[in-house]
């Protein structure tokens, strides 16, 4: 495979490409570099290859004649998908780039069995004249949601990565389809725990079962510490991930670090806005009180309150709960029972936050919820800040019936969670689905 590497630094690459595989791979030809720097393209005496950006701003962008001089010198036609191979780009708000691109760019280069060349463009400054984009298509790549000093940095990140998965590149072929992240058998997950000479180190012992010699054991060990590691540090691969009926039961039997124990929802029908905006009292619903009950239990939520201060609706409610927990619902949807069995009665929402005080031990976070943004002067609570407050504290969501909470509950909360769908152009969603979408947006599948 070669690589034209577009860059103002080449210098840069000196000691990277030269060393470890990926010089053996230069050695073997299995790999080869050319560096074009588009410093020599330029018009001027004094080479310039940057300018200030239009509209200010801090810095200088690189300018596009230069950069679209090089590119034609490469053989890539303007305004067209002509040129010696893949054309991309590194930009840090382009496309994430994973494991499974560098092995479909590996896998292009294997299929097609000639070398195949990927040219690689290296941004610098403030990055690059956006025209460039436009005339030669490139795929924008990002090596991470970080901002480096170039992209030769993240050049080097993919030619590594592509350059592992061709065949010949490394000792084993084995190695590549092992991996974190591999695409097929090991279905995307981050690698298991690897150990080496001596056994017990520091007084800390290697897994026994790593030394049985029990191929199918090691094999069901290293699956499962795979599957760990992504529950615990990246559970969106373990989401994602394809996973066997046997990893599913497995992972439906791993306790987890349920978080979601510490999280409440209290369901306000006062002080809430009527469609006038105007501030008063909702009644009780059957079906929200199961919905969010419902969604309460299958999320881990530690409880949900129920308040409102007439006496009546709360009559009706205990009937509610009495026939479903205990009563004739119970016995014929005991699924049923076990969802309602997480609501709590109350008045207020200073009752609630009190009764949550007393069985913890903590005051809770108050968190407001509503479907419009900057309505209420609070401050907004993303939802990981609010995932991650969880780790110390009870938080209890308040979700409003009617037409919302209204301001009066709103300044007892601490901060407000983002609304949903906030780009749409209808947002209307029932309170017991926005409940759902926010249980879901805050503990995902696995919290
Ligand atoms: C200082 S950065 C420019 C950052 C740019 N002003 C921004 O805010 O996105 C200069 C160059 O580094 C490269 N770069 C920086 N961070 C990157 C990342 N995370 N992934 C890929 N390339 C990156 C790009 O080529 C970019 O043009």
């Amino acid at each position: 495979m070669h690589f034209n590497i577009v860059t103002l630094f080449p210098e840069y690459f000196s000691g990277p490409l030269t060393c470890g595989l990926i010089g053996k791979a230069r050695e073997t030809g299995l790999l080869s570099f050319s560096f074009h720097n588009p410093r020599d393209a330029a018009e001027d005496k004094r080479r310039t290859v940057d300018g200030p950006p239009y509209g200010g701003g801090p810095g200088m962008v690189m300018l596009p004649g230069p950069l679209c001089k090089t590119l034609r010198g490469l053989g890539f036609v303007p305004r067209d998908d002509a040129g010696p191979g893949p054309l991309l780009l590194f930009k840090a708000g382009g496309t994430p780039f994973g494991q499974a691109r560098a092995a479909a760019l590996a896998g292009e280069a294997t299929r097609s069995g000639h070398a195949r060349t990927l040219t690689l463009i290296c941004g610098r400054y403030e990055g690059i004249d956006a025209r460039v984009e436009e005339l030669f298509p490139a795929e924008a790549v990002s090596v991470g949601d970080f901002v480096l000093n170039g992209g030769e940095t993240a050049a080097l990140c993919l030619i590594e990565a592509v350059s592992r998965l061709l065949p010949g590149f490394m000792g084993d072929e084995r190695s590549g389809e092992e991996e974190s992240f591999a695409p097929g058998p090991g279905g995307g997950l981050p690698e298991y725990p690897q150990y080496t000479r001596p056994e017990v180190f520091e007084g800390l012992a290697v897994p026994k079962i790593l030394l049985s010699g029990d191929h199918a054991g090691i094999a069901l060990w290293r699956r499962q510490a795979s599957l760990l590691a992504a529950l615990h540090v990246r559970p969106e691969l373990a989401a994602a991930a394809a996973l066997s009926p046997d990893d599913r039961a497995w992972l439906q039997s791993v306790p987890r670090p349920a978080v979601g124990r510490n999280l409440y929802c209290a369901l306000v029908h006062f002080p809430v806005l009527d469609r006038e905006d105007n501030p008063g009292t909702a009644s009780l619903t059957n079906l929200d009180i199961h919905d969010i009950a419902r969604s309460s239990c299958s999320y881990g939520l530690g409880g949900f309150y129920a308040l409102t201060p007439l006496e009546d609706q709360r009559a009706l409610l205990r009937d509610i709960l009495r026939y479903w927990t205990a009563g004739p619902g119970a016995r014929t949807n005991p699924d049923r029972a076990r969802a309602l069995a997480l609501v709590r009665e109350g008045r207020d929402i200073a009752c609630a936050a009190a009764d949550l005080e007393r069985s913890t031990g903590t005051a809770p976070l108050l968190i407001g919820t509503s479907a419009r943004t900057g309505r209420c002067g609070l401050p907004e609570m993303s939802f990981a800040e609010i995932a991650g407050r969880l780790q110390t504290r009870p938080v209890l969501l308040l979700f409003g019936t009617g037409h919302g909470l209204a301001p009066h509950a709103l300044e007892m909360c601490a901060a407000v969670a983002p609304p949903l769908r906030a780009f749409g152009a209808y947002n209307h969603l029932s309170v017991r689905a926005a409940a759902a979408v926010t249980f879901d947006r805050i503990l995902h599948d696995w919290g």
